[in-house]
């Protein structure tokens, strides 16, 4: 546990750094029925009204806040406590059924559990030193019957660099719980961030997540990947030919 808190503290403070500088819808944009989940998350829960929602790393709220506009009561967790204070901010200008708690994934507050619905979204993987006791929190964390909804940034896509020559391989994908060196293109680290903030960063194969919530005993319920043209700017037509994200539900038995 030592050396996960030693990765936390870390990632931390370059978030609380950059936090300010990261994004926040303002809550006209919600109150006017506006949302920042992208157009498939809605259709993967499409009974989320009246549900316990526990969004993982949630940084400032935009998601977790659209997701209660769907009418959801939901629990925001992220480590940095600048972006949980403007996440709370936010939720009391919207008016909209949220809360939010600075928190390491690995060592939220006993009383939270027992939820309908854990959601993590674009770029949470990445600061995992250790999957398996990640997945088997969710599975404690979820009631029985409960869903997990994972919407990811595709490994590939962390792994492949586009240059004006061609695709190069930036890192490898079978990284695992060993940190990267940050060799990412620019364009890939977190908004706000300088080369000089400093990150450890993780790259796990699409398998190690699947089979690490299979072995806290969730069952998958979907699972596919998509491209996203514009996250690999340059590539032309290939650039619809590679996955740049992958999508997980699954349910506690
Ligand atoms: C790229 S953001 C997540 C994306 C988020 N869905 C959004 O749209 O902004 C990554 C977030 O993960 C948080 N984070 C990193 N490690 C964490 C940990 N161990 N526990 C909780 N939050 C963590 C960071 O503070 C940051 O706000």
């Amino acid at each position: 546990m030592d050396r996960i808190l030693a990765h936390t503290r870390l990632n931390r403070i370059s978030w609380n750094e950059i936090a300010p500088a990261r994004p926040q819808q303002p809550p006209e944009f919600f109150l006017q029925g506006g949302s920042t989940l992208e157009y498939y998350e809605p259709g993967q829960l499409p009974d989320v009204a009246g549900k316990r929602m526990l969004h993982l790393a949630c940084a400032n709220g935009n998601d977790s806040i659209s997701w209660a506009f769907l009418g959801a009561s939901v629990t925001g967790v992220d480590i940095s406590d600048v972006a949980i204070q403007s996440a709370n901010t936010l939720a009391r200008a919207t008016g909209a059924d949220a809360r939010f708690i600075a928190a390491d994934m690995y060592e939220m507050p006993a009383g939270l559990r027992d939820f309908d619905v854990i959601y993590a979204s674009a770029g949470v993987v990445c600061w995992l030193p250790d999957l398996d006791q990640w997945a088997q929190m969710i599975a404690d964390r979820l009631r029985p019957g409960g869903t997990f909804l994972l919407n990811e940034h595709h490994p590939i896509w962390e792994v492949l660099g586009v240059r004006t020559d061609g695709v190069a391989v930036t890192v490898d994908y079978f990284g695992r719980n060993r940190p990267t060196t940050q060799t990412y293109d620019q364009a890939k680290r977190p908004t706000g961030s300088t080369p000089e903030t400093s990150f450890d960063a993780f790259l796990w194969p699409v398998s190690d997540v699947v089979m690490s919530l299979v072995r806290a005993g969730l069952r998958i319920e979907e699972f596919f990947e998509a491209p996203f043209p514009d996250m690999f700017d340059g590539l032309g037509d290939a650039s619809s030919w590679l996955p740049a994200i992958y999508v997980i539900k699954a349910r506690r038995e």
